[in-house]
Formats: structure tokens, C-alpha cells, sequence
């Protein structure tokens, strides 16, 4: 199976000409390095806005995705996007869950599960975020907390429609910070997706630079959510090189 890897630009580049010259340098890079795509999916998140721009990106295999959607296909929700929009935009995947919705937008589990249920009865691919906070993981509670996420998160899921859920692991405390979990700790939580859910992927998110990508990736994560190191032309070509290698 290919290894995934999400891009996840959160809200940047900061201007339309930033996104459009790091939207060219992948472009570059992919035309350069195509035989990465043999081993290698990749998924580029930009913020809404950006999207129609990088439907460009998909002439390189490279997929879309969203960084949110609604709860609801269609009616008057000022400010949201319907997964059906997304859809019809040919963007196949979407984030939900992701710790950043979840602590700063108030999002809670029923919240969550009410949008992953539409965006799968829609037929998107969801990247469904779970992870512990620091003091969580202090306290020993990593595997009560991401046990009550999925059970939560998936309420209500059929069989049929969980084959398009992607696990992100992405522990609270790794993201943005530059302290990536441990291999040793990540895998932990790895094993525990997969014993539950064999044939789903499991990405790893959290710090991921050109330094430690391919560990992940070593000890069996499918791919990996990349925030800050995506939007760095040289780190994320990197990590998709050196993935690559390892790969082959
Ligand atoms: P990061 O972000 O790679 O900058 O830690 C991860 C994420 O987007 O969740």
C-alpha cells in the first residue's frame, strides 16, 4: 500500500502570492521527482480559499483536501462549507477532529461525529485527528482519552462507511511545538489503532520534519500529517525523498 502524506498548510501561506509560489515549487519538485508518486500519495490541505487555485495539483497526482466542513449538506449556516461542496470541487478528503478545532472552536465529540457522519455519507475521505493533551499523557490517560475519541468520533458509522476513515495520531502536546512524540510512545498508540482497526491507515502528526519522518514511517505509521514543515519547500521535498528511499 502507498504511504499518505497530508499537507496541512492551516492557515497560510499568508497572502495568494506565497501560496502560489509554494504551490509552483511542488509542482517543480513533483516534475523533477515523479517516481515518488509509485510509493507516495499525497494530500495538500490549503485553507478554503486556496483550493480552486490548486486544482492545478491534481494534473501532478496530487490530491485535495479540506481543512474543516459543516455538519449539514445544504441551508443557511453563515460561514460554513458543506461537504457536498467539497465533493462537487472534485476535494476528496477532509480533517475533522483535528485538536485545533477541537480546543480553539469549542468542537466537541458530538460536533465531530455529527460532521464525520455527513462528510462520509457524502463519500468523502475523512483524516480523523485523535491525541492526548501534555497533562493527559502525564497522568497515563493516552489511551482513555483516544478510546473515548473514537468512540465518540464514530458513533453511529457503519462498517461499510469506516473503510474511508484515516486515524491521524497527533498528540496535543506535538503539534507546532518542534517535540514530535516519541517513536517508542507513537507506536504504542499505532499498535492500538491497528489491533481495532486492521485495515484502516494511521498517519502520525505532530513536529514531523526531515529529521525524524522516516522513523515513523519505519515502525509502520501509512503516512504522516504535516503542518509547519509542509509549508518549507526544501523540508517537506525532503521528507518525501527520504520516504521514498526507504520505500523502495
Ligand atoms: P505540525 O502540525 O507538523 O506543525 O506540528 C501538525 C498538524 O497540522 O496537525
Amino acid at each position: 500500500m502507498k504511504k499518505l502524506i497530508v499537507a496541512n498548510w492551516k492557515m497560510n501561506p499568508p497572502t495568494f502570492k506565497e501560496m502560489n509560489f509554494l504551490s509552483l515549487s511542488l509542482k517543480k519538485f513533483l516534475r523533477k521527482n515523479s517516481q515518488i508518486l509509485k510509493k507516495i500519495d499525497i494530500v495538500v490541505c490549503p485553507p478554503f480559499l486556496y483550493l480552486p487555485y490548486l486544482k492545478t495539483l491534481e494534473k501532478f497526482k496530487v490530491s485535495l483536501g479540506a481543512q474543516n466542513c459543516y455538519c449539514e449538506e445544504k441551508g443557511a449556516f453563515t460561514g460554513e462549507i458543506s461537504p457536498r461542496m467539497l465533493k462537487d470541487f472534485g476535494v476528496k478528503y477532509v480533517i475533522l477532529g483535528h485538536s485545533e478545532r477541537r480546543n480553539l472552536f469549542q468542537e466537541d465529540d458530538r460536533l465531530i461525529n455529527k460532521k464525520i457522519k455527513k462528510a462520509l455519507e457524502i463519500k468523502e475521505k475523512v483524516i480523523f485527528c485523535l491525541g492526548e493533551k501534555e497533562k493527559e499523557r502525564i497522568e497515563g490517560k493516552t489511551f482513555q482519552v483516544v478510546e473515548h475519541q473514537i468512540k465518540e468520533g464514530l458513533k453511529e458509522i457503519s462498517s461499510f462507511q469506516l473503510a474511508k476513515v484515516i486515524f491521524a495520531y497527533e498528540p496535543v502536546w506535538a503539534i507546532g511545538t518542534g517535540r514530535a512524540c516519541g517513536i517508542k510512545e507513537a507506536k504504542e498508540v499505532l499498535d492500538y489503532l491497528k489491533k481495532q482497526f486492521p485495515k484502516n491507515p494511521v498517519l502520525y502528526g505532530g513536529s514531523v520534519n526531515s529529521k525524524n519522518a522516516k522513523s515513523y514511517v519505519e515502525v509502520g505509521f501509512d503516512g504522516l500529517l504535516i503542518g509547519g514543515a509542509s509549508l518549507l519547500m526544501e523540508e517537506f521535498s525532503q521528507i518525501l525523498l527520504d520516504l521514498f528511499s526507504l520505500l523502495n
